[in-house]
């Protein structure tokens, strides 16, 4: 597949405007994701914790939810990632581990890009940068 050209600041920004729906009143840790497929469509999602903490999930996770459950099908090409709280806002082992699933479609590999803010601006990863080794079955 080409590298398509991607408009990693609108990306960032749906990353923020998603942070916004962020319920997340135990941490107090917003965080959005906006998920970019191949074919343009770009899926939000932000953290929802729980009373029983540990049942609260990552923006990340919830992107890629919404993604799937609406029924997309091609390729994930860049994620964004943005927290009011904390600039340079890694995602989670267990969300690399998620994007490393997206990472294949029909046995071709994609190296999808990950764009974080930082005081200097953005920075963009490579998904292999973040997690070099994933689990898979092989
Ligand atoms: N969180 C995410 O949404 N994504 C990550 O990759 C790491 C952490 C959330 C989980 C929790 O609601 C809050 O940030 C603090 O850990």
């Amino acid at each position: 597949m080409e590298e398509l050209k991607i408009d990693f600041n609108q990306l960032l920004k749906k990353a923020q405007d998603a942070s916004k729906n962020s319920y997340s009143p135990y941490s107090k840790f917003a965080v959005g994701a906006a998920c970019l497929f191949e074919d343009g469509k770009i899926y939000l999602g932000s953290n929802i914790e729980n009373a029983s903490y540990g049942l609260g999930l990552c923006a990340e996770r919830n992107a890629l939810s919404s993604a799937l459950c609406d029924g997309e099908k091609s390729q994930l090409v860049a994620i964004a990632v943005f927290s009011p709280n904390q600039k340079h806002c890694l995602p989670c082992g267990a969300c690399l581990q998620w994007l490393s699933e997206f990472s294949v479609m029909n046995g071709v590999h994609y190296d999808l890009q990950v764009v974080l803010e930082t005081d200097n601006g953005l920075k963009i990863y490579k998904l292999s940068e973040l997690l070099p080794h994933s689990f898979n079955f092989e």
